[in-house]
C-alpha cells in the first residue's frame, strides 16, 4: 500500500483525501502511510493547506522514466533507507537483475566509500546510488571512466586521481566505489556506487553541487545515467577515455601523497599509464600506482 502511495505522489500538492480515495481508503490512514514514507526517508512535504506533494527532482520512478534515453536506470529500485545500495543491488543481482539496473537510496546506515571509509548522505540531499554492469571486456580503465561520466553530466569541477569529483575550491563533490567481482568461468560483475552530494547539508569539508547553481535531481540522474552509458561503451576506445580524463584531471603537474596499499609516497603526478594507473615521480624514480588514494599537496578538501 505505502509503495502505490508513493506511485501517485508527484511535484504537485494533492489532498490525502483525494490519495486515500484513489487507494480506497480513509483521509487518516492516507496521512499515516505518508507519515511512515518520511520516516522511511522519502523527501515528502506536507502543508495543512495544500495537501502532500514530494520535494521537487525526487527521482521518483515514475518522474524518471520519461527523462531516461538510454538502458542505463532500467530497471529502476528507488528506497527511501536501507544499509548500503550497494548489497541491496548485489543481492538483486544474484537473483538475476540485468545490466543497467539502478538502486537508488535516500539514506544508507551502512552507505561505504573507498579504502573502508564511511559514506554520509541525508535524505533529499544527495544521489546515492548503484548500478549494475555485467562487462564482456576488460574493466582496468572503467575507474577513469566513470570519472569522466560523473564530470560531463555535473558539468564542473575536476577529477582527483581516480575519480573523485572536486568542486573548483577542491573540495569534494562526488565520489566513486567500484566494487568488482571478475569473471573466470562466469561474465563479470561490477557494482558501481555513487554519492554525489547536491545540496547542504555535507560532510564537513565536501561541497554540495547546489552550491554553484540551482539543480533538479531527477534530471541529473538521468544526465548522469546517460553519460555513464556513453563511457561504458567508450571503454573499447582505451585512449580516448584517458584523454578525457586528463582534460578534467586535477591532479597530474600536482604535489601528491599517495596511500597505497604497500604504504605511502610523496612525490609529483606526472601522467596516466595505458592500464590507467597514476605514474608518479618520487625521488627521481618513477612509480605506477595501481590503487591508492591520493591527497593533492596544498589544495584545500585534498
Ligand atoms: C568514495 O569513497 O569516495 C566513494 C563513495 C561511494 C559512495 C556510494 S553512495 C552509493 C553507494 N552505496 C554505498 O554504500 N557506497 C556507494
Amino acid at each position: 500500500m505505502q509503495q502505490r502511495l508513493l506511485t501517485l505522489l508527484s511535484e504537485q500538492f494533492q489532498p490525502s483525501r483525494r490519495l486515500g480515495e484513489q487507494l480506497g481508503i480513509e483521509r487518516d490512514q492516507a496521512r499515516y502511510l505518508v507519515q511512515r514514507l518520511i520516516h522511511e526517508g522519502y523527501p515528502i512535504e506536507v502543508s495543512k493547506a495544500l495537501g502532500v506533494r514530494v520535494e521537487p527532482g525526487t527521482p521518483l520512478p515514475q518522474v524518471l522514466e520519461p527523462l531516461l534515453r538510454g538502458s542505463f536506470g532500467r530497471p529502476y529500485r528507488y528506497l527511501g533507507h536501507t544499509t548500503s545500495t550497494q548489497d541491496v543491488l548485489r543481492q538483486w543481482a544474484e537473483d538475476g537483475a540485468p545490466e543497467g539496473a539502478v538502486v537508488l537510496a535516500e539514506r544508507q546506515s551502512a552507505g561505504r566509500g573507498r579504502m573502508g571509509r564511511p559514506w554520509i548522505s541525508t535524505p533529499g540531499s544527495s544521489l546515492t546510488f548503484s548500478l549494475l554492469l555485467r562487462p564482456r571486456s576488460p574493466i582496468a580503465l572503467l575507474p577513469l571512466a566513470v570519472g569522466v561520466a560523473l564530470r560531463e553530466a555535473v558539468g564542473l569541477g575536476g577529477l582527483k586521481w581516480p575519480n573523485d569529483l572536486l568542486a573548483p575550491d577542491g573540495r569534494k563533490l562526488a565520489g566513486i566505489l567500484v566494487e568488482a567481482r571478475v569473471g573466470t568461468s562466469s561474465p563479470g560483475l561490477v557494482i558501481l556506487g555513487i554519492g554525489l552530494n547536491v545540496r547542504p547539508p555535507v560532510p564537513p569539508g565536501a561541497a554540495a553541487l547546489s552550491e554553484f547553481g540551482p539543480v533538479n535531481r531527477a534530471e541529473l540522474l538521468a544526465r548522469l545515467l546517460e553519460e555513464l552509458e556513453n563511457q561504458y561503451e567508450n571503454l573499447s576506445k582505451p585512449e580516448r577515455i584517458l584523454e578525457d580524463w586528463k582534460k578534467y584531471s586535477v591532479t597530474l603537474g600536482q604535489e601528491v601523497t599517495v596511500k597505497t596499499p604497500r604504504g605511502e609516497l610523496r612525490g609529483r603526478a606526472l601522467d596516466l599509464a595505458e592500464d590507467g594507473a597514476l605514474v608518479v615521480e618520487s625521488q627521481g624514480a618513477t612509480e605506477r600506482i595501481a590503487a591508492g588514494d591520493v591527497s593533492l599537496i596544498g589544495r584545500l578538501g585534498g
